[in-house]
């Protein structure tokens, strides 16, 4: 009987975690699973729980998924050099004959990690598919003529949950499924993922409930593009420009602040006010937040893969349905460079056609990213794309 080696984050753990674990250990027959919390360093770290606290919610969430299930700390005592082959290695020392559970987005990316093919050879690998991260069977074909060794593709589908969304719902103060009941208590308990209730509550005093709603479901786009494409922004810093971007919509009092004079009484004056206004109003100091929030609307040339983020996740996000953002949203599932240059062409295409006022950053994002679609002779008065 063999015993299943299961790592994540577990921040936290949830429904779609529980499902895989227990699919693999009926299919395996495992009489033990052994959970690994990621270990994170401390300059990683930010926005997640800490150790102890995640291994604690895996303990709650995947008490019965095997006769005996054992939450080993071998990623917090080693330290560092936490490499699957070499924690494999060690756990094979520790437990025997041991099998590798990983989610189909880690066999998608397995040419990333280190030493794919030592980990093969120390141990069969069980995959769970996911929905998105490309067909299973023949990634597992590819892997196998690739690196040797056994891999068991599992019956389970998983893709519909993933733990930052869970955060974002939780830190947002919504409604969350995705997580197992006495989980769910142990963090309401704790008051986990409590960090953004009192900016929730102010924003929410800021924009009304139409405005919250679509709010909300950016967050949730910009959480979701951030994992499905592997863009490996940070959590706290993709949630807090996504929660913040639209802050200045309902309050265009320009104070005093410094925004350009020649957006002043347009759509695009809240992108500019916004950032000005995370940063008096919110206490936001992160330059790369602050950048996200101020380029929304416009876009402009050379962005960040925040800023293309938060404006591409503001454009499809899950409360627009009128065409074309369902065929825009699913370009951008599919490829973000794709979709990000999809969005930013019928923007453009949209304001031109309307009356040919575009706001200059627009242009010259246009002409930086679809210099094909601009010539010498356009329009530049200021304007902007409708968006909420
Ligand atoms: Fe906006
Ligand atoms: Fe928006």
């Amino acid at each position: 009987m063999p015993t299943l080696i299961f790592g994540g984050a577990f921040d936290p753990p949830h429904n779609e975690h529980v499902k895989v674990l227990e699919c693999a250990a009926r299919t395996l027959k495992a009489e033990r699973v052994v959970v690994l919390p990621t270990f994170l360093p401390p300059h990683k770290s930010k926005g997640f729980l800490d150790f102890a606290t995640r291994a604690e919610l895996a303990r709650i969430a995947f008490a019965n998924v095997a006769p005996e299930v054992v939450i080993d700390d071998a990623e917090r005592v080693r330290g560092k050099d936490n490499f699957a082959y070499l924690l494999l290695a060690e756990m094979k020392k520790k437990y025997g004959d041991i099998v590798y559970l990983i989610g189909g987005d880690s066999l998608r990316d397995m040419d990333t990690w280190r030493h794919p093919e030592r980990i093969f050879a120390e141990c069969p690998v069980a995959v769970a598919p996911r929905r998105g991260c490309g067909d299973a069977q023949r990634l597992a074909q590819e892997a196998r003529e690739k690196y040797g060794g056994k891999l068991v593709v599992l019956d389970v589908m998983g893709g519909d949950v993933s733990s930052g969304r869970v955060k974002a719902e939780l830190l947002l103060g919504m409604p969350c499924r995705e997580v197992p009941e006495n989980v769910l208590a142990y963090i309401r308990a704790h008051g986990l993922f409590s960090g953004f209730a009192e900016t929730v509550e102010k924003l929410k005093g800021m924009e009304s409930e139409e405005l919250m709603a679509h709010t909300q479901a950016a967050v949730m786009r910009a959480i979701d593009l951030n994992s499905r494409h592997n863009l490996k922004q940070d959590f706290i810093e993709v949630f807090t420009a996504a929660l913040l971007h639209d802050n200045a919509k309902q309050r265009p009092s320009v104070d005093g602040l410094d925004v350009p004079e020649d957006c002043i009484g347009t759509p695009v004056l809240h992108q500019f006010l916004g950032a000005e206004k995370a940063r008096r109003d919110f206490g936001v100091t992160d330059e790369n937040i602050l950048s996200a929030i101020r380029y929304h609307t416009t876009a402009k040339p050379a962005m960040t893969v925040l800023e293309k983020l938060i404006y591409t996740a503001d454009s499809t996000s899950y409360d627009r349905e009128y065409e074309p953002i369902p065929t825009l949203r699913a370009a951008t599932d599919e490829d973000m460079e794709r979709g990000f240059g999809e969005v930013l062409k019928y923007t453009y295409l949209k304001l031109l056609k309307k009356g040919g006022r575009v706001y200059p950053l627009t242009e010259d994002a246009v002409r930086y990213y679809l210099p094909e679609l601009i010539s010498d002779k356009t329009a530049t008065k200021p304007q902007d794309k409708e968006e909420t």
